[in-house]
């Protein structure tokens, strides 16, 4: 049997990435695959601990490495769990973040060296990658706005400023640029139809088997 697809979805907060996930796991059973929907950090009930770890406000102080080190723990969990046997039961797989978000927010955000998180990322999940990362992208006012309206207090990193934001933002779009193939970027600012019919035309190959691995 050949191994399930790889899906994940990325973005700043309020780029309506939850939105998106749910909708794509219904769209793609609707058509008859089997799906796990999951996300990260977390995905699985230890991992849903680590989440809490590192997102809650606490007295005592997280570095950025540790924050990296964190979201690590959390993403092999999650890998050993649920991402690789579905993927080997020729499930698709649509996780709400992986990597890239670590790239985007320790490394760009954060300032956290590059090379030490794709050192750690070639241990943790050598040979793995999605297939296909949809990158809700939106310009920041717009997303902190949609984002404060909607969710109650914010969490260690949602409190972030503007500028960490901005930071985050511009990584996401640097990976982009870097894998053009694996990276698909979705205007977030379209009306919900336009975002949904912006997704089908980023996995059209997938869903035509054109793109299997
Ligand atoms: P979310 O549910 O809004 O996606 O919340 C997850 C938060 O964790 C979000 O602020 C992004 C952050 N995050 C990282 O900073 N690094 C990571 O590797 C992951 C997966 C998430």
């Amino acid at each position: 049997m050949s191994r399930g697809v790889f899906i994940t979805l990325e973005g700043i907060e309020g780029a309506g990435k939850s939105t998106v996930v749910q909708w794509l796991g219904e769209w793609l059973r609707e058509s008859g695959r089997t799906v796990r929907v999951t996300r990260e950090p977390g995905g699985t009930e230890l991992a849903e601990q680590v989440r809490r770890l590192v997102l809650e406000h606490g007295r005592e102080r997280l570095s950025a490495e540790a924050e990296t080190l964190l979201m690590f723990a959390a993403r092999a969990i999650h890998l050993d769990n649920l991402i690789r046997p579905a993927l080997a039961a020729g499930d698709w797989v649509v996780s709400d973040r992986f990597t890239d978000a670590t790239r985007a927010y320790q490394g760009a955000g954060r300032g956290v060296d590059g090379a030490w998180i794709e050192t750690i990322a070639t241990r943790v999940h050598a040979g793995l990658a999605p297939d296909c990362t949809l990158l809700l992208d939106l310009p920041v006012a717009v997303g902190l706005a949609r984002a404060r309206a909607r969710r109650g207090p914010a969490d260690r990193i949602e409190a972030e400023t503007e500028a960490f934001f901005e930071r985050v933002r511009a990584g996401y779009l640097a990976l982009e640029l870097r894998e053009p193939q694996r990276i698909r970027r979705i205007d977030a600012t379209a009306a919900v139809p336009a975002v949904q019919a912006q997704v089908r035309a980023a996995l059209a190959p997938w869903l035509t088997g054109a793109g299997r691995p």
